[in-house]
């Protein structure tokens, strides 16, 4: 179901290594039809493969496996469900639909003797799932730090590297295909927060929603930002983290300041990488290419050959998804880190005590002050505070209170800083 980027890709792996999938299962896996919405388009398949209807693939006894590679909510979660009721193995890349209906798509795939795999809907050709739901099995996960967006990470590294702004980072970014016309899902986070659902659920063994995910984009961050992360050591990063800690689990995308010598920190371009850290393992890093044709037909084509390999060989009785005992979520607000705040100030003296004190009410202690550039015809000067560990809901009343301060301009932008 969908010949796209992905589905025209999985197609091509599918007829150019036709000899060794057959070798791997034993009996050949033969594509029987794609859905596609517009029959006319050119396609690198037949155009007597081609279907508008989704029954006849979902109401075909002769195929056992349904590959959705459509994308969007629906209908594609609609197509997914009947085909795992009409007892069909599923394969899909989409984070969406797993993101929000993940589990009970796993336990209809179970209650009806068959599997759902989704390895390409996370890290496109980075093995993702199956290390969590296999080989990471016997440690107890404390942390994943991911680059999971290749779009936001493009257009940051163009940011910190070239001193673009972010508009025209973004312009090069679609120019040259790696965002799309409408990029509201990649700029703020949204396919991050789908993602970080996914693995989250699968690494604390509890259920993590999208919208559980605390959720901030980048189109706030500015050229500025980049140039005081360097001076202090910093490159700055869409990352998707979660933690677990004693009051719960803790969600969230962010921009965030990343030492610059932390491995993250160079994962550059469209590249993606998650770090995960196992109590036995210690830090585990996956790193490679999180979108495009070829890697993530990767993926789907892995799974299509282990549930083909189920179908000929007995399937494998994998244990269900356990998600007990529920953890509870850590609210945002109980969030200790630290913080790299900008502001534009008037330029007077005891403008930095009042600011001082407004953050030492709030338990909030500096550890370090830049003042920059005045600007003379308006009287202004740019403060860049960095802050030691500090209480999230600490620090937005701090921000409320500073913003309220007649000397204080503007603030500018706050950013959280980890390591
Ligand atoms: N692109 C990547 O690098 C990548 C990486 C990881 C995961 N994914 C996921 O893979 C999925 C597919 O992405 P893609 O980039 O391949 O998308 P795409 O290039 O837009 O392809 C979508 C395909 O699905 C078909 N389609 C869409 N809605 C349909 C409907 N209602 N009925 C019938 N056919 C429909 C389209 O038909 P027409 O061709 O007729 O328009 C097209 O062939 C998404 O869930 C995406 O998030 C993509």
């Amino acid at each position: 179901m969908g010949l796209g980027v992905v589905g025209g890709g999985v197609a091509q792996v599918l007829r150019e290594r036709r000899e060794a999938i057959t070798a791997l299962i034993g009996t050949p896996v033969v594509l029987r039809h794609a859905l596609v919405r517009h029959r006319e388009k050119p396609r690198v398949l037949s155009p007597d493969l081609l279907t508008t209807q989704p029954k006849d693939i979902l109401y075909d006894p002769q195929v056992h496996i349904v590959v959705e590679v459509m994308g969007g909510e629906l209908p594609a979660l609609n197509y997914i469900r009947q085909a795992l009721e009409a007892g069909k193995y599923v394969v899909t890349a989409n984070k969406e639909v797993m993101a929000k209906h993940g589990p009970e798509l796993l336990a209809l795939a179970r209650e009806r003797g068959v599997d759902i795999r989704y390895e390409a809907s996370v890290g496109g050709g980075i093995p993702l799932i199956t290390p969590f739901r296999q080989d990471f099995l016997a440690n107890h996960i404390a942390a994943i730090y991911a680059i999971i967006n290749g779009t936001t990470n493009f257009i940051l590294t163009r940011m910190a590297q070239e001193g673009q702004d972010f508009a025209s980072a973004l312009s090069q970014a679609q120019k040259l295909g790696y965002a799309e016309a409408d990029p509201s899902n990649d700029i703020e986070g949204i396919d991050a927060a789908y993602k970080l659902a996914i693995l989250a659920t699968l690494a604390f063994h509890t259920r993590v929603r999208p919208q559980d995910v605390h959720r901030e984009g980048i189109s706030h961050l500015s050229a500025r930002d980049f140039r005081y992360a360097r001076e202090l050591g910093y490159t700055i990063k869409l990352l998707a983290i979660g933690r677990a800690e004693e009051e719960g689990v803790q969600v969230r995308v962010h921009p965030t300041f990343l030492p610059q010598d932390r491995l993250l920190a160079k994962v550059d371009g469209v590249f993606n990488a998650v770090q995960v850290e196992g109590d036995l393992t210690g830090p585990v890093l996956f790193y490679g290419q999180g979108a495009g044709s070829q890697p993530t037909s990767s993926a789907v084509v892995a799974d299509i050959i282990n549930l083909a390999q189920d179908l000929a060989f007995g399937p494998r009785r994998r244990p269900p998804l356990l998600l007990e005992p529920p953890i509870p979520l850590k609210p945002m607000a109980q969030l200790r880190t630290r913080y790299y705040l900008r502001m534009s100030v008037a330029d007077r003296p005891g403008v930095l005590a009042q600011i001082a004190r407004v953050l030492g009410d709030n338990q909030i202690s500096i550890a370090s002050v830049i003042q920059k550039e005045v600007d003379e015809a308006a009287q202004t000067a740019e403060i860049v505070i960095m802050t030691h560990l500090a209480l999230e809901e600490a620090m937005q009343r701090a921000l409320a209170e500073m913003a309220r301060l007649p000397k204080v301009a503007e603030v500018s932008n706050f950013v959280r800083v980890e390591g």
